[in-house]
This record gives structure tokens, C-alpha cells and sequence, in this order.
């Protein structure tokens, strides 16, 4: 299976990807953790990315193509996969279609998770993760049971992201506008898109994404 997760920086795609991923056992992907991980190794796509993050733009369609690809090719991939953050580009859906037909397979569902921009900021500036493990907190709305203590894996350590800053939020969120809302009407046009409201409880959103993705598989 194929599920692509569509939103805003900050709509929830991570948090409600790595809830399906053990849902379903699919593979979470995301382009954005497979970038940070390029920047911190130091690869040449890495350092390519690394100012182009922290601006709040798009990396260049050619790296983060050449990434997906890669990781799409180790074999847990074939137990099917979330798409979180990609495709960002009608470039990247076009070579994302290719390559699932390369591979025979097909998206089964596009979600579209719908947020209002004044929240956006709100999450992301109060979001920060585990540094061992990569469970995701926020400061209000997902605080671990035990304050300081990671609850997947125990760890006490935990970061925050150098992009989630006031100016940063605002070019992410321009770049969403302009370069990847359009592709809910290209998945429209598909007939694969669903839309769903993610304004409310994390919980909530992810008994309705549950049951679309039963639907669709
Ligand atoms: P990426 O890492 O993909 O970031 P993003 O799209 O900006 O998305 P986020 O990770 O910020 O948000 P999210 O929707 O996953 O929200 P989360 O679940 O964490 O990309 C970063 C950068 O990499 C880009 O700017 C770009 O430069 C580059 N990049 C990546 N992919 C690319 C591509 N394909 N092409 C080109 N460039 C690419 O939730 C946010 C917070 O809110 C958390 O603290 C969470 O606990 C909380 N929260 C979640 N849901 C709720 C809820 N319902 N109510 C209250 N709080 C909630
Ligand atoms: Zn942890």
C-alpha cells in the first residue's frame, strides 16, 4: 500500500504517520527526517540542503527525488509505506507516479489534513522530540506521562528543530501555499484524495484517518 499524508508544516503529518505505521505496519518516510539525517552525516545532499532547511525553502526536486528513490528501494519499503512530506512538488508527484509504476504499485490514498495557518505556529513552536528515539512531543498538547521521560523508549534527552522559529514557520508555510497545495487538486484529479480535519484532538484525527485508510486498502 501507498498512502500519502498532504499538509502544512505542523498539520500533524508525522505525529498521525508514525500512529499508522504501527497501525497498519506500513513504513513511515519522511523526506524531512531523511534530509536532517543528511545534514547531520554531512553527505554533499546534506550540505546542499542545509541552508535551504533553514530558510524554509524547498530543497531542489533532483535531491530530495534522488533520496526517496533510495530509501524506497530497501526492501521493508515493500510492506507498503506513508509518504509524510511527499511529494511537496508536481515535479516530485510525477516522478513519484513513475516510480510506483516502475515498482508495480499504486497510491492507494492522498490525504489532505486540513489546518488553519494561526495554529500552525502554535504547533510548531511548542514541538520538540526525543533525541534517542524521534517520539515526537509538544509543549501543551503531547507532554510525556512521566515530565522529562521519553515514553516509547525512556530516553531524557530531547531537541528541538532549528527551522521551527517565527520567520521560518512563515516561508514554510508560503512554500506550502505556492508550490504544494497544488497538488490536492492533482490528486483530486487522481480520484485518490481525501480530506480530513485536523484542527482537532490528535486522538480524534487519527480514528478518522483510521478508517479512511481501512477504506482504502
Ligand atoms: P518536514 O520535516 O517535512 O517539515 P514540515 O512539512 O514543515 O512538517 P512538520 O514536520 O513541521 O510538521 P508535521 O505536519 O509533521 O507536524 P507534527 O506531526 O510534527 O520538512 C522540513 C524541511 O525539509 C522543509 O521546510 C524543506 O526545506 C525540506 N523538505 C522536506 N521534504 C521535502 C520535499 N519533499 N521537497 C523539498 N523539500 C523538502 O506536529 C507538529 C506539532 O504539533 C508537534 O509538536 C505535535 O505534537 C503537535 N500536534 C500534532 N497534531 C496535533 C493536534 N491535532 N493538536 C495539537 N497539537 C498537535
Ligand atoms: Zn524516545
Amino acid at each position: 500500500a501507498v498512502l500519502i499524508l498532504l499538509g502544512p508544516p505542523g498539520a500533524g503529518k508525522g505525529t498521525q504517520a508514525r500512529m499508522l505505521e504501527e497501525k497498519f505496519g506500513l513504513v513511515q518516510l519522511s523526506t524531512g527526517d531523511l534530509l536532517r539525517e543528511a545534514v547531520a552525516a554531512g553527505t554533499e545532499a546534506g550540505k546542499a540542503a542545509k541552508a535551504v532547511m533553514e530558510a524554509g525553502e524547498l530543497v531542489s526536486d533532483d535531491i530530495v527525488i534522488a533520496i526517496l528513490r533510495d530509501r524506497m528501494a530497501q526492501p521493508d519499503c515493500a510492506r507498503g509505506v506513508i509518504l509524510d512530506g511527499f511529494p511537496r512538488t508536481t515535479v516530485q508527484a510525477e516522478a513519484l507516479d513513475a516510480l510506483l509504476a516502475e515498482n508495480g504499485q499504486k497510491i492507494n490514498a492522498a490525504v489532505s489534513l486540513e489546518v488553519q495557518d494561526s495554529e500552525m505556529v502554535t504547533r510548531i513552536s511548542g514541538r520538540y522530540s526525543c533525541a534517542k528515539c524521534g517520539e515526537g512531543y509538544h509543549d501543551t498538547f503531547k507532554k510525556p506521562e512521566r515530565e522529562g521521560v521519553c515514553d516509547k523508549c525512556g530516553g531524557t534527552e530531547f531537541k528541538r528543530r532549528a527551522d521551527d522559529n517565527a520567520e521560518t514557520v512563515a516561508s514554510r508555510l508560503a512554500a506550502y501555499h505556492e508550490q504544494t497545495a497544488p497538488l490536492i487538486d492533482y490528486y483530486e484529479g487522481k480520484g485518490v484524495l481525501k480530506r480530513i480535519d485536523a484542527m482537532g484532538e490528535i486522538d480524534e484525527i487519527a480514528r478518522n484517518l483510521e478508517t479512511i485508510v481501512k477504506g482504502a486498502m
